[in-house]
Formats: C-alpha cells, sequence, structure tokens
C-alpha cells in the first residue's frame, strides 16, 4: 500500500544579495523533487523568502518559481507589513521536514537552521554550527587550519581597524609582512565574491580593506595563488561522501561576481583533468573539511590546485552551494552517477541523522 506522501517546505528567495541565484535553485530542486517516485514521495509546501526578509506562502511562491523572478509591489498584498521574520504563512504547520534553498546570509549561516531547531523539525543540509562557521571564512579558516588541512596564508582583521590612522598602518604593515602582493582582500561573511578585491600595492590594499569593511566588520586578506580552481561535492548524513572532482575555468583574472553570473564567461569541466592522486587528496579533504567544521548533509568545497607544484589548498565550504541547472553541486552528483531524481531524495533522507 503506497504510504501518503511527505509534506516537505521548499524556502527560498532570502535576504541575500544572492536572492536571484536563490530562486533559480529553486526550479531545479522543485522541477527535482517532481521526477518518477518523488512525485509520490513528497507534496511541496513553497516558502518565498521576499528581499526585506518576509515569509510568503504557497501561492505567491509558486508564482516566483514560475516567472523566474522577484515579485513586483502589485503581485504581493498591500500594505506589506514590516520587512523581517513575522511568523510562518498559512499552509506552513503542514510542513514536516523543510528544505532550505537559500545562499548566503540569512540562509547558509545558520539563522534559518536555528529556527527549524526551535520547531523542532528535521532540515535539509548542515546545522547551526556547521553553518555558521562555514559562512564566515575567519571561523571557517580557525577551524580547518585546525584541523590539519592547507590553505593560503591569511591574516584576519575587524573593520574597527582601519578607523584609527595609526592602527590602520601598523594593519597594513602587519599585512605585508606576512603576506606579499597580489593579495585578496575578502569580507568574512558575504558569498559570491561581493566586496572581494584582487590587490597589487598599499594603495589597493587599504581600498580593498575600507570597501571590504563597508559591507562586514570582519576581514580576511590572503596570499593570492595562480592556481586552477576545483570543486568537490559532499552529500550524506552523518557518513558523508565525496563526488568526482569538477574544474571552473572563466576567462578573467579571477572568479568575481560579473564572471560568475554572466553566461558564457565560465565554463565547468567534470571530471577535472587532473592526476588521481590529487583527485584522492580533493576527495578526502573535502570530507575531513566537513568534519572539521561540523557540516553534515551537504556541501561543496572548493581547492585551490598549482599544478606546476602539485600544491593543494582549501579555500572554501559551501553550506547551501548553487542548485541551478548549471551548478556544479548537482552536475557533480550527476557525473558520479547520482541523477537529479535521486539527489533531492537522498538530501531529504539524510535530513535530521
Ligand atoms: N588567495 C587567492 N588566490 C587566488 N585567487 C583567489 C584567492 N582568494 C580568492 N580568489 C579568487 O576569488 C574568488 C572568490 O573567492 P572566495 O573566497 O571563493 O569567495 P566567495 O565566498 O565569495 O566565493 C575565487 O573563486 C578565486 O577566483
Ligand atoms: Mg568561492
Amino acid at each position: 500500500m503506497a504510504s501518503s506522501p511527505t509534506n516537505v517546505g521548499v524556502v527560498f528567495g532570502g535576504c541575500s544579495g544572492e536572492h536571484a541565484v536563490s530562486i533559480r535553485s529553486a526550479q531545479t530542486v522543485v522541477h527535482g523533487l517532481n521526477l518518477g517516485a518523488n512525485r509520490q514521495r513528497y507534496q511541496l509546501v513553497l516558502i518565498y523568502i521576499d528581499r526585506d526578509g518576509r515569509w510568503w506562502g504557497h501561492d505567491i511562491a509558486e508564482k516566483v518559481l514560475t516567472n523566474g523572478y522577484p515579485p513586483t509591489g502589485s503581485d504581493l498584498p498591500q500594505p506589506l507589513p514590516g520587512p523581517g521574520f513575522r511568523g510562518l504563512p498559512a499552509g506552513a504547520d503542514s510542513v514536516s521536514i523543510w528544505y532550505p534553498v537559500l545562499h548566503g546570509p540569512n540562509g547558509e549561516d545558520g539563522t534559518i537552521q536555528g529556527l527549524f531547531e526551535l520547531m523542532q523539525q528535521p532540515y535539509v543540509g548542515a546545522g547551526v554550527l556547521g553553518s555558521a562557521v562555514s559562512m564566515d571564512k575567519q571561523a571557517m579558516k580557525a577551524a580547518l587550519a585546525g584541523a590539519g588541512l592547507a590553505l593560503v596564508p591569511y591574516v584576519c582583521t575587524q573593520a574597527e581597524e582601519l578607523s584609527v590612522a595609526a592602527h590602520r598602518e601598523a594593519l597594513l604593515n602587519r599585512i605585508e609582512a606576512e603576506l606579499s602582493y597580489p593579495c585578496f582582500v575578502k569580507p568574512a561573511n558575504l558569498g559570491s565574491s561581493v566586496g572581494i578585491s584582487k590587490v597589487q600595492n598599499r594603495d589597493e590594499l587599504l581600498q580593498g580593506l575600507s570597501l571590504a569593511a563597508s559591507l562586514d566588520s570582519r576581514l580576511v586578506v590572503e596570499q593570492g595563488v595562480q592556481a586552477r580552481e576545483l570543486e568537490c561535492a559532499v552529500l550524506g548524513g552523518t557518513a558523508l561522501r565525496a563526488s568526482v572532482v569538477g574544474e571552473v575555468r572563466f576567462d578573467a583574472d579571477w572568479y568575481d561576481y560579473d564572471t560568475k553570473y554572466t553566461e558564457g564567461r565560465s565554463t565547468t569541466l567534470i571530471p577535472a583533468p587532473l592526476p588521481e592522486a590529487v583527485v584522492e587528496t580533493i576527495r578526502s579533504q573535502s570530507i575531513q573539511a566537513c568534519a572539521a567544521v561540523g557540516v553534515t548533509g551537504m556541501a561543496r568545497v572548493d581547492f585551490f590546485y598549482d599544478d606546476s607544484s602539485g600544491r593543494v589548498w582549501l579555500n572554501e565550504i559551501n553550506t547551501l552551494p548553487g542548485f541551478t541547472n548549471q551548478s556544479m553541486y548537482p552536475m557533480l552528483w550527476e557525473a558520479s552517477g547520482v541523477t537529479l531524481e535521486q539527489l533531492v531524495h537522498e538530501l531529504l533522507e539524510s535530513a535530521g541523522q
């Protein structure tokens, strides 16, 4: 006898710079949840979070997914409620498992995961700790370095160090003593390359720090490396497994926002052409990295690889990686023998483990 379907709450959109990508990711997730046996297994309750953080129920969410872009003012009931979470929309009380498809702050950083914990309901992907640690590049690097994983040399600082001239000079001196140009200056808590600068000298370093400090109070400066960019997908409950390794290539100096999101400017190679030993290093370090930051469920782990020296450095862990039909995460699993239909099912099966 067929059992009744499980009600899955698919939450997308969100109060972050990656709102538009989230809508595209959710289209792919929903497509996967309607494929084959999933259609009988799952009943979907769609929830859309607008750019101001308001939560909207199934009908508005479905329209956003169908259109592929955020609602205009006339699509939403007026007057609008205040911004932010004001409680679950109608229909959400039937949800028994949550599937967040949100990228960046407010979705990938442990905040929504905390809400699901408070509701005592299972959800797809990493928990509060793994999400929060992976989101903050300072915390992530500390955890990864503590686990003995190789990272490019880096310096952490806080925005307030820039506000007093004497501290600012001392900071620039410290960075120049520890790293050499080019360096990458990053806000610790954004994504999609937003607020990142590649800098070649002290003036640009200060400009890069000021830009990053206007976006986040926590900053990281890294030694720039000349390297290929490799990515590996991780999946599972407490027992994680790693996919084949993929590579991103692009026609730009580095993988900045425009290059990431302009069609045709980057290509993916799956699997990446690599010596077997490098593939194995990357796959095993991906699992070790997830253990180091407390990530279960799902992650995409990104690396730099210098093929002239053979060195591998771990760059970052993304706990809610892009899930569009062009995204590395589902494509890496497809190439590893896990179809989209199986992938979304496995992610739901691993929720709460
Ligand atoms: N230390 C570095 N050396 C060389 N390139 C880097 C370095 N750090 C970042 N980059 C470039 O900037 C891109 C974005 O940096 P990343 O830390 O992955 O930020 P985000 O979390 O926004 O994706 C990388 O994909 C890479 O192209
Ligand atoms: Mg990145």
